[in-house]
Protein backbone atom coordinates (compact mmCIF):
# COMPACT_ATOMS: atom_id res chain seq x y z
CA UNK A 1 0.00 0.00 0.00
CA UNK A 2 1.14 3.58 -1.08
CA UNK A 3 1.60 6.56 1.37
CA UNK A 4 2.32 9.98 1.76
CA UNK A 5 4.05 10.62 4.65
CA UNK A 6 7.37 12.79 2.97
CA UNK A 7 7.70 14.09 -0.44
CA UNK A 8 10.34 11.33 -1.33
CA UNK A 9 8.02 8.37 -0.46
CA UNK A 10 7.12 9.07 -4.75
CA UNK A 11 9.61 8.32 -7.25
CA UNK A 12 10.95 11.49 -9.02
CA UNK A 13 8.45 10.23 -12.17
CA UNK A 14 5.85 9.37 -9.58
CA UNK A 15 5.87 13.24 -8.63
CA UNK A 16 5.92 14.11 -11.79
CA UNK A 17 2.39 11.91 -12.47
CA UNK A 18 1.07 13.59 -9.67
CA UNK A 19 2.07 17.65 -10.89
CA UNK A 20 0.10 16.51 -13.90
CA UNK A 21 -2.75 15.21 -12.18
CA UNK A 22 -2.87 17.72 -10.63
CA UNK A 23 -3.41 19.88 -13.45
CA UNK A 24 -5.70 18.13 -15.27
CA UNK A 25 -8.79 20.05 -16.54
CA UNK A 26 -11.01 17.03 -16.16
CA UNK A 27 -10.03 14.93 -12.82
CA UNK A 28 -10.90 11.08 -12.46
CA UNK A 29 -13.80 10.83 -9.96
CA UNK A 30 -11.91 8.29 -8.05
CA UNK A 31 -13.80 9.08 -4.60
CA UNK A 32 -16.69 8.59 -5.85
CA UNK A 33 -18.84 7.34 -3.32
CA UNK A 34 -15.94 7.05 -0.37
CA UNK A 35 -14.78 9.26 2.49
CA UNK A 36 -11.47 10.65 3.70
CA UNK A 37 -10.95 11.41 6.79
CA UNK A 38 -9.23 14.66 7.46
CA UNK A 39 -7.68 14.45 11.32
CA UNK A 40 -6.78 17.55 12.80
CA UNK A 41 -4.13 17.95 15.88
CA UNK A 42 -3.28 21.55 14.85
CA UNK A 43 -5.25 24.90 13.37
CA UNK A 44 -5.04 24.92 9.46
CA UNK A 45 -6.76 27.38 7.13
CA UNK A 46 -5.18 26.02 3.69
CA UNK A 47 -4.56 22.50 4.27
CA UNK A 48 -7.96 21.82 5.82
CA UNK A 49 -9.89 23.73 3.48
CA UNK A 50 -7.92 22.51 -0.09
CA UNK A 51 -8.26 18.96 0.72
CA UNK A 52 -11.77 19.30 1.40
CA UNK A 53 -12.53 21.05 -1.89
CA UNK A 54 -10.16 18.47 -3.52
CA UNK A 55 -11.68 15.38 -2.09
CA UNK A 56 -15.22 17.45 -3.49
CA UNK A 57 -13.53 17.84 -6.96
CA UNK A 58 -12.88 13.98 -6.92
CA UNK A 59 -16.45 12.79 -6.21
CA UNK A 60 -15.81 12.32 -2.68
CA UNK A 61 -16.70 13.16 0.46
CA UNK A 62 -14.67 14.52 2.90
CA UNK A 63 -14.97 14.37 7.14
CA UNK A 64 -13.04 16.87 9.40
CA UNK A 65 -11.83 15.37 12.71
CA UNK A 66 -10.19 17.14 15.74
CA UNK A 67 -7.99 15.16 17.32
CA UNK A 68 -8.84 15.86 20.58
CA UNK A 69 -12.28 14.45 20.32
CA UNK A 70 -11.37 10.89 19.43
CA UNK A 71 -8.10 11.19 21.94
CA UNK A 72 -5.05 10.35 20.30
CA UNK A 73 -3.65 8.16 22.17
CA UNK A 74 -5.64 9.72 25.36
CA UNK A 75 -9.13 8.18 24.72
CA UNK A 76 -7.39 5.41 22.63
CA UNK A 77 -4.49 4.62 20.96
CA UNK A 78 -3.47 6.06 17.39
CA UNK A 79 -3.78 2.53 16.27
CA UNK A 80 -7.14 2.23 17.62
CA UNK A 81 -8.27 5.42 15.71
CA UNK A 82 -6.61 4.80 12.43
CA UNK A 83 -8.22 1.23 12.41
CA UNK A 84 -11.28 2.60 12.98
CA UNK A 85 -11.52 5.01 10.91
CA UNK A 86 -10.29 2.64 8.02
CA UNK A 87 -13.68 0.72 8.48
CA UNK A 88 -15.52 3.87 6.96
CA UNK A 89 -13.00 5.74 5.06
CA UNK A 90 -10.93 5.02 1.74
CA UNK A 91 -7.77 7.47 2.63
CA UNK A 92 -6.73 9.01 5.87
CA UNK A 93 -5.22 12.70 6.16
CA UNK A 94 -3.82 13.87 9.34
CA UNK A 95 -1.77 16.58 10.72
CA UNK A 96 -0.07 15.72 13.54
CA UNK A 97 2.78 16.65 16.46
CA UNK A 98 5.41 14.53 15.96
CA UNK A 99 5.67 12.53 12.46
CA UNK A 100 5.54 9.05 14.11
CA UNK A 101 1.67 9.22 14.76
CA UNK A 102 1.84 9.39 10.99
CA UNK A 103 4.01 6.39 10.69
CA UNK A 104 2.32 4.47 13.21
CA UNK A 105 -0.85 5.04 11.10
CA UNK A 106 0.81 3.92 7.23
CA UNK A 107 2.48 0.97 9.51
CA UNK A 108 -1.18 -0.86 9.90
CA UNK A 109 -1.56 -0.79 5.70
CA UNK A 110 -5.39 -0.71 6.34
CA UNK A 111 -5.96 2.94 4.12
CA UNK A 112 -3.39 5.30 2.49
CA UNK A 113 -2.06 7.82 4.52
CA UNK A 114 -1.22 11.35 4.07
CA UNK A 115 1.13 13.66 6.26
CA UNK A 116 -0.98 16.84 6.33
CA UNK A 117 2.16 18.19 8.02
CA UNK A 118 4.24 16.77 11.20
CA UNK A 119 6.94 17.82 12.96
CA UNK A 120 8.98 16.63 10.00
CA UNK A 121 7.49 17.26 7.05
CA UNK A 122 5.11 19.09 4.55
CA UNK A 123 4.58 17.22 1.79
CA UNK A 124 0.97 18.45 -0.10
CA UNK A 125 2.87 22.04 0.88
CA UNK A 126 5.92 21.12 -1.59
CA UNK A 127 3.66 19.66 -4.27
CA UNK A 128 1.88 23.03 -3.99
CA UNK A 129 5.16 25.22 -4.18
CA UNK A 130 6.67 23.10 -6.92
CA UNK A 131 3.41 23.41 -9.02
CA UNK A 132 3.45 27.62 -8.35
CA UNK A 133 7.72 27.83 -9.78
CA UNK A 134 6.45 25.89 -12.73
CA UNK A 135 3.95 27.73 -13.90
CA UNK A 136 6.05 30.95 -13.18
CA UNK A 137 8.86 29.90 -14.93
CA UNK A 138 7.15 27.21 -17.40
CA UNK A 139 9.89 24.32 -16.25
CA UNK A 140 11.53 23.25 -12.95
CA UNK A 141 14.49 21.59 -13.98
CA UNK A 142 17.72 24.15 -13.56
CA UNK A 143 15.62 26.76 -11.11
CA UNK A 144 17.59 27.88 -8.31
CA UNK A 145 15.26 28.00 -4.44
CA UNK A 146 16.72 30.01 -1.32
CA UNK A 147 14.96 29.13 1.34
CA UNK A 148 15.51 31.78 4.33
CA UNK A 149 14.83 30.57 8.33
CA UNK A 150 14.03 27.58 10.09
CA UNK A 151 14.98 24.25 8.71
CA UNK A 152 11.61 22.79 9.61
CA UNK A 153 9.30 20.59 8.03
CA UNK A 154 8.41 23.03 5.21
CA UNK A 155 11.86 23.48 4.27
CA UNK A 156 12.53 19.74 4.32
CA UNK A 157 9.82 18.45 2.23
CA UNK A 158 10.89 21.69 -0.37
CA UNK A 159 14.46 20.59 -0.14
CA UNK A 160 13.52 17.36 -1.56
CA UNK A 161 11.00 18.26 -3.81
CA UNK A 162 13.76 20.38 -5.25
CA UNK A 163 16.10 17.69 -5.47
CA UNK A 164 14.06 15.50 -6.91
CA UNK A 165 12.90 17.83 -10.02
CA UNK A 166 16.28 19.21 -10.85
CA UNK A 167 16.16 21.97 -9.11
CA UNK A 168 19.15 23.58 -6.57
CA UNK A 169 18.20 24.53 -2.92
CA UNK A 170 19.77 26.93 -0.82
CA UNK A 171 18.84 27.41 2.91
CA UNK A 172 20.28 30.47 5.30
CA UNK A 173 19.41 29.28 8.53
CA UNK A 174 20.76 30.88 12.33
CA UNK A 175 23.18 28.56 14.28
CA UNK A 176 21.74 25.54 15.66
CA UNK A 177 18.48 25.77 13.24
CA UNK A 178 19.60 24.28 10.39
CA UNK A 179 19.45 20.69 8.95
CA UNK A 180 21.15 17.74 11.01
CA UNK A 181 23.72 15.38 8.97
CA UNK A 182 20.61 12.98 8.31
CA UNK A 183 18.29 15.06 6.80
CA UNK A 184 21.37 16.78 4.57
CA UNK A 185 22.29 12.64 3.66
CA UNK A 186 18.27 12.19 2.63
CA UNK A 187 18.26 15.42 0.20
CA UNK A 188 21.55 14.77 -1.10
CA UNK A 189 20.59 11.29 -1.91
CA UNK A 190 17.67 12.96 -4.44
CA UNK A 191 20.88 13.38 -6.44
CA UNK A 192 21.45 17.67 -5.47
CA UNK A 193 23.78 19.03 -2.98
CA UNK A 194 22.14 21.70 -1.03
CA UNK A 195 23.80 24.89 -0.16
CA UNK A 196 23.85 25.45 3.92
CA UNK A 197 24.48 28.71 5.25
CA UNK A 198 24.57 30.97 8.18
CA UNK A 199 24.58 33.86 5.51
CA UNK A 200 21.13 34.54 4.09
CA UNK A 201 22.71 37.48 1.54
CA UNK A 202 24.86 34.09 -0.33
CA UNK A 203 21.81 31.89 0.19
CA UNK A 204 19.58 34.42 -2.11
CA UNK A 205 22.38 35.35 -4.08
CA UNK A 206 20.85 35.15 -7.79
CA UNK A 207 18.09 32.46 -6.97
CA UNK A 208 14.68 32.50 -8.80
CA UNK A 209 12.48 31.66 -5.83
CA UNK A 210 13.29 32.85 -2.27
CA UNK A 211 11.40 31.34 0.37
CA UNK A 212 10.67 31.65 3.91
CA UNK A 213 8.21 30.44 6.84
CA UNK A 214 7.17 31.06 10.43
CA UNK A 215 9.91 31.44 13.25
CA UNK A 216 8.29 29.87 15.76
CA UNK A 217 5.55 26.57 14.29
CA UNK A 218 2.85 25.41 15.90
CA UNK A 219 3.86 23.23 19.31
CA UNK A 220 6.98 25.56 19.42
CA UNK A 221 5.25 28.77 21.14
CA UNK A 222 6.95 28.22 24.20
CA UNK A 223 10.50 28.56 22.33
CA UNK A 224 8.86 32.09 20.68
CA UNK A 225 10.82 34.84 22.76
CA UNK A 226 13.98 32.82 22.08
CA UNK A 227 13.26 32.13 18.23
CA UNK A 228 12.86 36.04 17.74
CA UNK A 229 16.36 36.64 19.06
CA UNK A 230 17.63 33.76 17.18
CA UNK A 231 16.29 34.94 13.81
CA UNK A 232 16.86 38.55 14.11
CA UNK A 233 18.74 39.63 10.77
CA UNK A 234 16.81 36.22 8.67
CA UNK A 235 14.13 38.27 7.92
CA UNK A 236 13.02 38.58 3.96
CA UNK A 237 12.94 42.17 2.79
CA UNK A 238 13.83 44.27 0.12
CA UNK A 239 17.11 44.46 0.10
CA UNK A 240 17.51 40.97 0.65
CA UNK A 241 14.83 40.12 -2.94
CA UNK A 242 17.58 42.45 -4.69
CA UNK A 243 20.34 40.22 -4.49
CA UNK A 244 18.06 37.67 -6.04
CA UNK A 245 17.96 36.85 -9.61
CA UNK A 246 15.66 39.67 -11.28
CA UNK A 247 12.65 38.37 -12.12
CA UNK A 248 13.18 36.30 -9.10
CA UNK A 249 9.24 35.42 -7.26
CA UNK A 250 8.64 35.35 -2.97
CA UNK A 251 7.03 32.47 -1.91
CA UNK A 252 5.26 31.68 1.70
CA UNK A 253 3.74 28.77 3.03
CA UNK A 254 1.24 30.86 4.92
CA UNK A 255 0.51 31.93 7.64
CA UNK A 256 3.01 34.46 7.50
CA UNK A 257 3.44 37.08 10.64
CA UNK A 258 4.17 40.45 8.86
CA UNK A 259 7.25 42.03 9.86
CA UNK A 260 8.71 39.01 11.53
CA UNK A 261 10.21 36.52 9.01
CA UNK A 262 8.94 38.97 5.49
CA UNK A 263 8.35 42.42 5.34
CA UNK A 264 5.00 43.43 4.21
CA UNK A 265 6.47 45.34 1.47
CA UNK A 266 7.71 41.63 -0.15
CA UNK A 267 4.84 39.29 1.50
CA UNK A 268 2.29 42.02 -0.20
CA UNK A 269 4.74 43.50 -2.79
CA UNK A 270 4.85 42.60 -6.64
CA UNK A 271 7.22 39.73 -6.30
CA UNK A 272 4.84 38.09 -3.96
CA UNK A 273 3.28 34.35 -5.11
CA UNK A 274 2.17 34.11 -2.07
CA UNK A 275 -2.03 33.20 -3.43
CA UNK A 276 -0.87 31.14 -6.27
CA UNK A 277 1.00 28.96 -4.01
CA UNK A 278 -2.15 29.50 -1.76
CA UNK A 279 -4.50 28.36 -4.68
CA UNK A 280 -2.56 25.22 -5.76
CA UNK A 281 -2.75 23.49 -2.66
CA UNK A 282 -5.82 22.33 -3.66
CA UNK A 283 -4.60 20.94 -6.94
CA UNK A 284 -1.85 19.50 -5.72
CA UNK A 285 -4.09 17.43 -2.60
CA UNK A 286 -6.76 16.53 -5.63
CA UNK A 287 -3.44 15.81 -8.00
CA UNK A 288 -1.50 13.47 -5.01
CA UNK A 289 -5.56 11.98 -3.86
CA UNK A 290 -6.21 11.10 -7.62
CA UNK A 291 -2.75 9.35 -7.87
CA UNK A 292 -2.87 7.20 -4.34
CA UNK A 293 -6.35 5.79 -5.34
CA UNK A 294 -5.20 4.69 -8.66
CA UNK A 295 -2.25 3.47 -7.07
CA UNK A 296 -3.52 1.63 -4.84
CA UNK A 297 -6.82 0.51 -6.76
N1 LIG B 1 0.45 26.23 4.62
C1 LIG B 1 -0.42 25.58 5.42
O1 LIG B 1 -0.30 24.37 5.62
O2 LIG B 1 -1.39 26.34 5.95
P1 LIG B 1 -2.42 25.90 7.09
O3 LIG B 1 -1.60 25.65 8.34
O4 LIG B 1 -3.38 27.01 7.22
O5 LIG B 1 -3.07 24.62 6.65
N1 LIG C 1 6.31 25.43 9.93
C1 LIG C 1 4.92 25.80 10.13
C2 LIG C 1 4.17 25.55 8.88
C3 LIG C 1 2.70 25.88 8.93
C4 LIG C 1 2.00 25.56 7.64
C5 LIG C 1 4.34 24.99 11.29
O1 LIG C 1 4.67 23.80 11.41
O2 LIG C 1 3.60 25.56 12.08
Amino acid sequence: MRHLLEIDDLSPAELQGVMALATVPDPPRVLAGKGVALLFAKPSARTRNSVEMAVFQLGGHPAYIQADEVGLDTRESVEDVANTLACYYSVIGARVFEHSTVERMAALDRVPVINMLSDRAHPLQAIADLLTIRREFGSLEGRSVAYVGDANNVARSLALGCGMTGMRFHIASPPGYTFPESDIDRIRATGMEPVITDRPEDAVKGVDVVYTDVWTSMGQEGEKARRLQDFEGFSVDGRLMSIAQVGAVFLHCLPAHRSEEVAMAVVDGPQSRIWVQAANRMHAARGLLAWLLSEND
